[in-house]
């Protein structure tokens, strides 16, 4: 589908929100800066939480609620060794929360071979995005 502003993209992110269940396991796909972080601030604003930052620096961040969500991006890991990832114990995290990965492509099989996978890339103008979802259905 064509989305055609960050406001729609967030849009997008809590319809899809609304969708997901315990153990539902989404990998975000996309360069830097086309909006994976947007459509999971959209995710988490179904969810509950109406905070969502990017957690670069930091790897994940976990948000507690009803239904928890847990953000990561895997951005920093690239190319190293998965020993800091393995830390973050998201074994046990996953069956009870939402977990949505950016920059995840090199492991997500290994932690979740069931995931969904939503892939973002520009359109023609600016703000334009072309988002395909893949194992999600609205
Ligand atoms: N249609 C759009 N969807 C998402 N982000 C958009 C869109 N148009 C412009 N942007 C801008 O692109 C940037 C996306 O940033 P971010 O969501 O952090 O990307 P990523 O997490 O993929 O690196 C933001 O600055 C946002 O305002
Ligand atoms: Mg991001």
């Amino acid at each position: 589908m064509i989305i055609s502003s960050v406001d729609e993209m967030v849009e997008l992110g809590a319809r899809i929100g609304t969708t997901l269940q315990a153990g539902d396991v989404i990998l975000l796909s996309g360069e830097l800066g086309v909006g994976k972080t947007a459509l999971t601030r959209g995710i988490g604003r179904a969810l509950g939480f109406t905070d969502v930052t990017s957690p670069t620096f930091v790897i994940a961040k976990i948000y507690n609620g009803a239904l928890p969500l847990v953000h990561v991006d895997a951005y920093r890991l690239l190319g190293q060794e998965l020993a800091t990832f393995d830390d973050l114990d998201l074994e046990t995290r996953i069956p009870r929360s939402v977990t949505v990965i950016e920059w995840g492509e090199s492991f997500i099989d290994r932690i979740a071979p069931d995931h969904a996978t939503i892939r973002i890339s520009h359109g023609a103008s600016e703000n334009e995005r072309i988002v395909e979802l893949t194992g999600i259905s609205l």
